[in-house]
């Protein structure tokens, strides 16, 4: 048998609970993983509280990514083998102690990183490779504004900035300034407690950001287009608004009436000299040539050093919940990780 998390309900994080079910069997072209470490994203909290659109229907399991041993082959597997350490992209269904995965969303792990930092890179490196890289298109000497910096995404863009040569603003809550100031940031702003665009245009000496990174939306992305300098572009990439308060329609309602619509029309832009796009790495799954190549460039930083993924800390399957809790009390500084057993990851390091 193999155990999984399942979201019973929308709700709370008690909704969560741990089941047994039967131990899958890799198909054709699938290859079966015994999962030491699952990443937590905060999609799979906008799922469990109901305002993910993308999600599946409770009761469901939810998780993008996992790390572990390659424990059997479905037939016609031949670049994988029993044994390997591997990680996985996985939509949905990676809160489990077993997966099945498509091999094509399969990627053996380099020599010496561990399943807790492995299951760190591959959804979060992607979409800030997406973001910074491939459509940002940041170049060096730019400025970036990166949104909820000390969390999963924005230390992976932290760190894809500065191998592209560009200059960082992070924001976040306070308590997180220290530990991004030793990422190498050192311009940062708590959007809570000062005035975003003020702070901005203050740190660039009036110009604004070339690239701002946004995923919390409402009225952030009014704010983040207000710090953009000309030719600047806004990648939206989340809600998060969304998730501010309690329940489920008025938090979303409100967040929709703070979007600055009409400043995202195309003559709006065209006059501001502005761009805006969106990703969502979700509905890139069918593109995996592309994600292959992202990701053999995001595996070839991480073994030459530019890049040493941030894992915050670690749950066992049973403290899912707390694992939830932990994300949304905004306590995480890096990547949370769900583990079958509470001993068989290193220690959470930072
Ligand atoms: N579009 C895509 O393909 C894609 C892929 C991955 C992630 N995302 C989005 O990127 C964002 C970051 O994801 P992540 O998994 O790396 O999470 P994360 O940043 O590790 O964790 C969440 C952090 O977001 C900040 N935050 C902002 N609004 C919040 C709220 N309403 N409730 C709780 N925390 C809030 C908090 O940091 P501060 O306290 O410092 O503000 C918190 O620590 C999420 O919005 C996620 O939906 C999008």
């Amino acid at each position: 048998m193999m155990r999984q998390i399942w979201i019973e309900r929308h709700g709370p994080p008690e909704v969560l609970a741990l089941r047994e079910a039967a131990m899958p069997t890799p198909r054709a072209g699938e290859v079966l993983i015994q999962v030491a470490a699952a990443g937590v994203n905060f999609a799979d909290i906008m799922a469990r509280r109901g305002v993910y659109p993308d999600a599946p229907r409770p009761p469901c399991v939810v998780g993008y990514e996992v790390a572990g041993e390659v424990i059997a082959l479905g037939e016609g597997v031949a670049e994988f083998a029993v044994g390997q350490s591997v990680a996985a992209l996985t939509r949905f269904g990676g809160y489990s102690t077993h997966v099945t995965v498509p091999q094509v969303q399969v990627f053996q792990l380099p020599a010496g990183l561990d399943p807790a930092h492995g299951a760190a890179l591959p959804l979060t490196y992607l979409t800030a490779y997406q973001l910074v890289v491939a459509m940002g298109r940041l170049g060096k000497g730019e400025t970036v504004l990166i949104h909820s910096a000390g969390g999963g995404v924005g230390l992976s863009a932290i760190e894809l900035a500065h191998i592209v040569g560009a200059e960082v603003i992070g924001v976040a809550s306070r308590a997180k300034h220290d530990f991004l100031r030793s990422r190498g940031v050192t311009r940062l702003v708590d959007a809570r407690s000062e005035d975003l665009v003020t702070r901005v245009k203050a740190l660039t000496d009036g110009r604004g950001v070339d690239l701002a990174l946004d995923p919390i939306g409402g009225r952030s992305w009014r704010q983040s287009v207000d710090c953009l300098a000309p030719l600047g572009r806004l990648g939206a990439f989340g809600f998060a608004a969304a998730a501010d308060r309690p329940g489920r329609w008025l938090p979303m309602l409100r967040a929709a009436a703070g979007v600055p619509w009409l400043r995202f029309t195309p003559l709006a832009l065209m006059n501001a000299n502005h761009g805006v796009f969106g990703v969502n790495l979700g509905h890139l799954w069918g593109e995996t040539a592309m994600l292959r190549r992202w990701l053999l460039d995001i595996l070839r930083w991480q073994s030459e050093g530019k890049i040493n993924p941030v894992v915050d800390r670690s749950f066992p399957f049973a403290e899912a919940a707390a694992a939830h809790a932990h994300i949304e009390a905004r306590r995480n500084v890096g990547k949370v990780l769900l583990v079958p057993r509470a001993d068989s990851c290193p220690p959470a390091a930072r």
